[in-house]
């Protein structure tokens, strides 16, 4: 079995693990230092040697999209850090920032210094008080002790950290509504070229990483490119944090090199709850298409998923057993994704909304098997024809689900109603799951 490998998450278990000596005895803020004594490009170039691949949902390549901001344009150039994290599933970088908030900043402090950035923005999502406060207050102590601020570490190089409290809007995650957001507008993606590398925050080269990219940094600093491509798959590099919910004995993050499986993860959590069988799951967030049991195997890089049909995602791997009726697991993302619709554009606005409609019908008793082909129709439309991703992700459930179980979507219209609100569909549920 893959063993874990905790490295971001190493020190979470110690009761001083958020405050700066916690950080400092395990040696925190020496890869900082490391990197202000090298030249901003050997930084790029080391991230670029590691290999590492973003970590909020697409893995485009970090080193490389530093590498793409110009250099030598007497611009101001921005890092922003994407702390939106509202997939439903998603829970990798709070309890991340909640255990370990100085693990992002001395990231911050490389990657703006690699870029040429004197001001970085971190753009945290407005529900969760309790991690701002606690990550203000790594960011105050790291100033007090002038690891940011004016010369930092004594170098000569000025770097300002400024920590905005969103006001709780899943389209913001999404990087250019992020930056109109921060700007003060209101959040909707912007039309793209211009690319954040060239026009981003203010309309200047901008990086917008994800928290766990950024934080990911310090240790490949500390210990070399070569020591991070030692875990992982070809193409996909290092460690990652997984995150486990749902039905599961003992759900929580699980830090393991990229390529685990999640029959390897669920046997390090005690597998599925006791007396029940895994019936579907998400490998990366409810916007990646659904696995079912067969699916056990795949290793969890972006490769491999990708080839068995889904996305790795942020790596939200939410655990479904056979109670669960997917139809109304589908129904209740979607109304999520109508509802953080920002209604730029009509396919997601109008076409979420119909999605719905029929979803709830089907789970009232109202529906037809037409409505089948309805919403596949529907996601035809939506999937290409939207402004952004997220109408893109709404079909996924919708698709996949189909595809997986549509003897259980036409169970809804033959019983009139989902079949799971009495007792013989729960025998209907196991007989489908063993089938
Ligand atoms: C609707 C939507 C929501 C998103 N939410 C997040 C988020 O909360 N955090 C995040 O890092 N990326 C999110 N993304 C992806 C970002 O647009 C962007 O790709 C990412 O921040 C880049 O970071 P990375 O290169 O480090 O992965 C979202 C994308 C979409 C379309
Ligand atoms: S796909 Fe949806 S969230 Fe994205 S721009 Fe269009 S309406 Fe807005």
């Amino acid at each position: 079995m893959t063993t874990l490998t905790p490295v971001l998450s190493a020190h979470w278990d110690e009761a001083d693990s958020f405050t700066i000596a916690g950080y400092k005895r395990h040696g925190g803020y020496k890869a900082a230092a490391k990197a202000l004594k090298m030249e901003p490009d050997a930084v790029i170039q080391l991230v670029k040697d590691s290999g590492l691949r973003g970590r909020g949902g697409a893995g485009f390549p970090t080193g490389m999209k530093w590498g793409f901001i110009p250099q030598g344009d007497n611009k101001d150039h921005y890092l922003v850090v994407n702390a939106d994290e509202s997939e439903p599933g998603t829970c990798k970088d709070m309890p991340l920032l909640m255990a370990n908030p100085h693990v992002l900043v001395e990231g911050v402090i490389i990657a703006a210094y690699a870029i040429r950035a004197k001001y970085a923005f971190i753009y945290i999502r407005g529900e969760v008080a309790h991690v701002a406060r606690r990550l203000q207050q790594a960011i105050e102590d790291a100033y007090a002790a002038g690891y940011l601020g004016k010369n930092v570490f004594k170098s000569g190089t000025d770097i300002e950290l400024v920590l905005h409290v969103g006001a709780g809007a899943y389209i913001c995650g999404e990087e250019t509504a992020l930056l109109d957001s921060l700007e003060g507008f209101r959040g909707q993606p912007r039309l793209r070229p211009p690319f954040p590398a060239i026009a981003g925050l203010y309309a200047r080269p901008t990086v917008v990483n994800n928290v766990e990219s950024i934080a990911s940094v310090p240790a490949i600093v500390a210990n070399g490119p070569e020591w991070f491509q030692g875990m992982g798959t070809e193409k996909s590099k290092g460690m990652t944090l997984y995150s486990l919910s749902g039905h599961v004995t003992n759900p929580g993050q699980f830090e393991a090199p990229l390529g685990i499986t999640l029959r390897e993860i669920l046997e390090l959590a005690g597998g599925v709850r006791e007396g029940h069988q895994l019936k579907f799951w998400t490998p990366g967030g409810s916007s990646t298409p659904l696995f079912t049991a067969d699916q056990l195997d795949t290793p969890l890089d972006y490769e491999g998923v990708a080839a068995a049909g889904s996305m790795l995602g942020t790596k939200a791997l939410q655990i479904f057993d056979e109670t669960t009726c997917v139809v109304r697991a589908v129904l209740r993302w979607t109304e999520f994704y109508k509802h953080e619709s920002c209604g730029k554009c009509t396919p997601c606005r109008e076409g979420t909304w119909w999605l719905v409609q029929i979803l709830r019908d089907l789970e009232n008793g109202k529906g037809t098997a037409a409505d089948l082909d309805k919403l596949l129709d529907l996601c035809d439309n939506i999937l290409g024809r939207s402004f952004c991703a997220l109408g893109d992700g709404a079909t996924s459930p919708i698709t996949s689900s189909i595809k997986h179980f549509r003897d259980e979507y036409i169970a809804h219209v033959t019983s009139a109603g989902c079949p799971f609100d009495s007792h013989a569909s729960t025998l209907f549920a196991s007989a489908k799951v063993g089938a």
